[in-house]
């Protein structure tokens, strides 16, 4: 049986429902909700009989056991959630505005052994299980599979949910299996903000859950871990990947079927159809798009002002108080830049191509936040900024010759 289809066969047929270790069941709602119910809980002792490396929450001692999914992950985005971006940004809201710098680590670092401070009695106070090691560990492993101490993981590749043995003689005490694993739901909670969150033009910031949700792709059941976690890889690459937004595209370039001559008008089309991205195309406010068209002389060189080009984008404004605009893909949507010129000279080609700028609205927003002084992370906002501005890469790229004769 394919992955995909004992996947499918593991969501729908066995199991609307888990089995829980008092042995009753619940639904994969109730259990996600139970799983990401915010802010975490800390993990309290570990049972006595766990070795200190099974007792450890920190990613890399994961990775001595389960080395393919540590070498994975340690290249994801949710390893970097606590990169120079944010982290720039909440030394300084740490002192000035500590229960929204908590609200950010509910998402980018989910462990209470992570956050400097936890909520006791109605108040902020030090945390004593705080682990400043962990703290800049991101999205660990124990952040979506341990809760006091326990280990939750998905149904085995065939289905089934069974141990290997007695839990007691199992490294970790084994592990508890559930499908809410295979569900997007399980992506949800950071991947979505909440229904009572402020919204721009009647979005919220964040809607990627709810764009899949009204998607062809959830009604045949393609769920978010399908396409970025295919073969159960931790990768989660997505809009900073070529590979990745490549795989969710198809890119047409229409041209005249015959070359023109110096002064003829010439009709060029590039199109591109979102047929594999399960979200609006891209489905977060902070990247770009761009559809390009150019002419370009023999020598490749680009003819002054023959510039022109088309943005996919939800753009708001730096304040985050306003939609500018919003052209992104839905799911099977296209756009098309038509490129309608008279041709200058003899020996022109065009050229297309499709470029991405996946932190479009950071590269302004750094640029604003260091102008207005960074404070104590103003170090490490340079740096992002700087990652940024490194960022962007083609997608696509074709050079269509337009002149009749050498070109
Ligand atoms: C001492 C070695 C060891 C360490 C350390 C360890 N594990 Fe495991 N883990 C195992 C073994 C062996 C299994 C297989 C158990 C079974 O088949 O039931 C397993 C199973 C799992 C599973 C289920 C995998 C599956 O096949 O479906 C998950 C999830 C898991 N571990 C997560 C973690 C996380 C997260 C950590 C760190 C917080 C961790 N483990 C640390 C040895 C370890
Ligand atoms: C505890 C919160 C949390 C959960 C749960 C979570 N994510 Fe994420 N995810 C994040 C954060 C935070 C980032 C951004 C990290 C950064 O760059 O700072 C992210 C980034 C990503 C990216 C990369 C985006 C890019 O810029 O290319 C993908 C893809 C992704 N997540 C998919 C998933 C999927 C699929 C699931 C469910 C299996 C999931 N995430 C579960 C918090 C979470
Ligand atoms: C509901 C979950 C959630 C909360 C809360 C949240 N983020 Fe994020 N954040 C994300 C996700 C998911 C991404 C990746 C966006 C994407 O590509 O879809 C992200 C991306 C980012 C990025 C860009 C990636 C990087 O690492 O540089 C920064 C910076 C950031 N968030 C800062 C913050 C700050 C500061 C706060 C608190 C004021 C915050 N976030 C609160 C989920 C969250
Ligand atoms: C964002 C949440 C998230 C993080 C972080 C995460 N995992 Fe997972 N893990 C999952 C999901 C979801 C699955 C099931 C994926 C599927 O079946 O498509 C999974 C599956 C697994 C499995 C079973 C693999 C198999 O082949 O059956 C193991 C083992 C595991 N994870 C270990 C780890 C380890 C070790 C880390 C850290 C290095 C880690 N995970 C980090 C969400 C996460
Ligand atoms: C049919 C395949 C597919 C499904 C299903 C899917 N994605 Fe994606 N996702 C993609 C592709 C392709 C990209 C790269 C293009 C892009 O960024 O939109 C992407 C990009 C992303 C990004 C990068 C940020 C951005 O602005 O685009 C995040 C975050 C993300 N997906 C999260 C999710 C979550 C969460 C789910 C489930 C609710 C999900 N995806 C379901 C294919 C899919």
């Amino acid at each position: 049986m394919s992955s995909r289809a004992a996947r499918l066969l593991a969501t729908s047929l066995i199991l609307a429902v888990v089995a829980t270790a008092s042995g009753g069941t619940e639904s994969v709602e109730e259990f996600v909700r139970r799983h990401w119910r915010g802010p975490l809980a800390p993990q309290g002792p570990a049972p006595a009989r766990f070795s200190l490396l099974e007792a450890s929450l920190r990613p890399e001692s994961c990775g001595t056991c389960h080395p393919a999914q540590y070498a994975d992950w340690r290249t994801s985005w949710h390893a970097a959630a606590t990169g120079p971006g944010v982290m720039g940004q909440l030394v300084e809201m740490f002192e000035s505005d500590p229960t929204s710098a908590l609200g950010c680590l509910g998402c980018h670092a989910p462990l209470s052994e992570q956050s400097p401070l936890i909520r006791s009695t109605g108040r902020l106070a030090a945390n004593p299980a705080f682990d400043p090691a962990l703290h800049r560990e991101g999205l660990p492993c124990a952040g979506c599979h341990v809760r006091g101490h326990q280990r939750f993981g998905p149904p085995r590749r065939d289905g089934s949910l069974a141990s290997a043995g007695a839990p007691e003689a199992l490294p970790h005490g084994g592990v508890t299996r559930t499908p809410a694993f295979l569900s997007a739901a399980f992506c949800r909670g950071c991947h979505q903000f909440a229904e009572d969150a402020p919204t721009l033009n009647g979005k919220p910031l964040e809607n990627t859950y709810r764009e899949w949700e009204a998607s062809r792709f959830a009604r045949e059941g393609v769920q978010c871990q399908d396409c970025h976690m295919p073969d159960r890889r931790h990768l989660w690459r997505g809009i900073h990947d070529v590979d990745m937004v490549r795989s969710g595209l198809s890119i047409d370039v229409a041209a005249p079927r015959s070359r023109a001559g110096a002064g003829d008008n010439v009709d060029v089309g590039l199109t591109v159809r979102s047929v594999r991205v399960g979200h609006a195309f891209p489905t977060y406010v902070t990247p770009k798009v761009v559809l390009r068209a150019e002419l370009v002389d023999a020598t490749g060189a680009v003819i002054e002002g023959s510039r022109e080009e088309r943005v996919i984008a939800r753009e708001i404004a730096l304040d985050l108080s306003r939609e500018i605009s919003d052209t992104r893909l839905l799911p099977g949507q296209s756009a098309t830049l038509r490129y309608r010129r008279k041709l200058p000279a003899a020996g022109i080609s065009a050229r297309l191509s499709v470029v991405v700028y996946p932190d479009a609205f950071y590269t302004g927003f750094y640029e604003v936040l260091l102008r207005q002084g960074a404070g104590r992370g103003a170090a490490q906002i340079r740096e992002a900024l700087e990652a940024t501005r490194r960022s962007p890469f083609e997608v696509f790229r074709r050079v269509v010759p337009l002149s009749r004769g050498p070109s």
